[in-house]
């Protein structure tokens, strides 16, 4: 089982009496690619927040790949996320002064990946298989094309060889061309290298890539006007 949550509550610190979260039961298989859709708002980022444990759950069972997040202190998570869990952010979050080698090497510098010493040929192996130009590697960041940032943000999350990869509304700024490339390439990564996938978007017409679409309303029991 990748993910298994169980009776699990969420609201944020500063705001004890807003739930946002509030999840019976919910669970993904390993190798299950899914999409969760829901508006703006509606608690998508804070769900995969929880499961990569930068956000510890009010109360209940967040279960990940076997492991505890919820019994885990903030530095255990830490070094879990970094270890087992590739992650796709909105707008890509490349550090823009950085080329793409530097900026793929720094996700794996909480990981033990990083005494690995095939992790320069590593990091090579994956820019090419990614269509990434060598002459593009040494560019800061800021520099590159969209098309070329998506790449470097894949690269960045499958360095450290996750065995689940979150996806949060990476395609959000992109235009359809782009947007179509970038999900093309994750599908072929995620499928080569059997990692399961959870991506989460608004855009429905994204859900046609994947073969187990839910709703985060029919998952989360806080409706909006909780
Ligand atoms: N850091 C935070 N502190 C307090 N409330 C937050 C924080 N982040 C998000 N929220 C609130 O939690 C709810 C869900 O937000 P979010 O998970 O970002 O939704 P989505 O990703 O689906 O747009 C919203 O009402 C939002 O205002
Ligand atoms: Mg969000």
């Amino acid at each position: 089982m990748a993910i298994n949550l169980s009776n699990v509550c969420f609201h944020y610190p500063d705001r004890p009496k807003q739930r946002v979260l509030d999840i019976p039961s919910w669970t993904v298989s390993s190798g299950e690619q899914v999409f969760v859709h829901g508006d703006s708002g509606g608690g998508k980022s804070t769900l995969l927040n929880l499961l990569s444990g930068l956000l510890s759950p009010s109360e209940g069972q967040v279960t990940i790949l076997g492991q505890r997040l919820d019994q885990m202190t903030r530095r255990q998570r830490d070094r879990f996320r970094a270890n087992h869990i590739g992650y796709v952010f909105q707008q890509f979050n490349l550090l823009p002064y950085l080329n793409a080698i530097d900026n793929i090497r720094l996700a794996s510098q909480f990981s033990a990946r990083k005494k690995t010493i095939s992790l320069h040929d590593d990091i090579k192996k994956l820019l090419m298989d990614l269509n990434l130009a060598e002459k593009d590697w040494q560019i800061p960041a800021r520099k590159l094309s969209i098309g070329q940032q998506q790449r470097v943000a894949i690269a960045r999350a499958m360095i450290n060889k996750p065995q689940l990869l979150i996806a949060d509304e990476p395609t959000s700024s992109l235009d359809q061309s782009n947007r179509d490339a970038f999900m093309a390439l994750l599908m072929s990564m995620i499928n080569e290298n059997d990692i399961t996938l959870l991506f989460v978007s608004h855009d429905m017409s994204l859900a046609n890539y994947f073969s187990r679409i839910e709703a985060l309303v029919d998952i989360n029991c806080v409706k909006e006007a909780d």
